[in-house]
């Protein structure tokens, strides 16, 4: 699938801080002609210094013609994508970007929009927002961060106009603090037309996803880069051994690796926690892996499994921790 994406050189634009650990990039064309057009929620594939292909969404205005901008968390205990997209891309460089792809689109016919964004999970979001107070559509914008310094793109949230939209709250890292929003998703809304989009941390999509269940199924939406996180029926359970530690344990249907292995209080870094940012990749040593990620390549699949969302076809893997 990825071979289809025709790739173009663009030059980078700008470079700067957009957040404590967070970095925004604007792509232009070197002679200036216009992009690819995109709509909100919409994607683009680059190719990082380091050599992987990591998916960022287009946070600029999609009525845009001549930028693309997104923003880049560094992820320190990453494989080293958005460390080298962070610590090394400069402006004046020019890196592979590949053509806009949107599986998170706003729906045309929608008319009401509850946007709920965590952390770096605005970049989409924020696009949908510009988007929709373009059109003077109904809307109001849930913006979930730890606190200020870490809020990318504070600026544009807090600017008159958006302002009265946005609904920005900072739980200090505290989970008692996080931001109630039952009383939102309470009522889908006697309203036809009413629409759900969710960006963040897997622990926020869960949560969404649980308060959501009452929802017309095809109103709610999240941005998962296509990666295939929902349990599946034939899911079945399979035991994995740790081959530094020697603990072996069983993973049931309907919980991941990372979280059966996290119960057991073994630490594997993660961040996306639905096959798309590469943190929480993992040497496979045994066993023939069931692979659900986006982010590994076809030549790295005999000997890594990303544990986030992969799961075994063998009925035993073995991993490298
Ligand atoms: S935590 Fe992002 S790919 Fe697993």
């Amino acid at each position: 699938m990825a071979s289809e994406i025709h790739f173009q050189s663009l030059v980078v634009s700008r470079a700067e801080p957009a957040a404590a650990g967070i970095r925004l990039f604007e792509f232009r064309s070197a002679d200036g002609a216009d992009l690819r057009s995109f709509d909100a929620g919409a994607h683009v594939k680059v190719r990082t210094p380091s050599g992987h292909v990591r998916q960022y969404s287009l946070s600029n205005d999609p009525r845009e013609r001549d930028r693309y901008v997104i923003a880049v968390k560094r992820e320190g205990d990453g494989r080293g994508g958005s460390r080298s997209m962070v610590d090394q891309v400069q402006v004046g460089d020019r890196l592979e970007v590949g053509e806009p792809e949107n599986l998170f689109a706003l729906d045309e016919h929608g008319h009401g929009f509850v946007l709920i964004a965590g952390g770096i999970g605005i970049t989409p979001v924020l696009a949908m927002a510009r988007t929709l107070l373009s059109r003077e559509q109904p809307f109001t914008l849930y913006y979930l961060t730890r606190d200020a310094a870490s809020t990318a793109f504070l600026d544009v949230v807090t600017a008159p106009g958006m302002r009265g939209h946005v609904v920005l709250h900072h739980d200090e890292g505290d989970p008692d603090k996080a931001y109630d929003l039952w009383p939102v998703l309470e009522k889908p809304g006697s309203l036809a037309g009413r629409h759900l989009y969710c960006c963040g941390p897997r622990g926020l999509m869960d949560a969404v996803r649980d308060m959501t269940g009452h929802w017309p199924g095809s109103s709610v939406h999240f941005e998962t880069f296509g990666a295939d996180t929902k349990p599946r029926a034939d899911d079945r359970p399979f035991v994995v051994r740790l081959a530094r530690s020697g603990m072996a344990f069983q993973v049931p249907a309907g919980q991941s690796i990372l979280d059966v292995a996290r119960t057991h209080g073994v630490r594997v870094a993660s961040s996306c926690e639905s096959g798309t940012c590469g943190t929480c990749k993992t040497s496979l040593l045994a066993g023939e892996a069931d692979h659900r990620d986006l982010v590994l390549l076809e030549e790295e699949k005999a000997g890594n499994i990303m544990v986030c969302v992969s799961r075994a076809i063998s009925d035993e893997l073995v991993l490298d921790l």
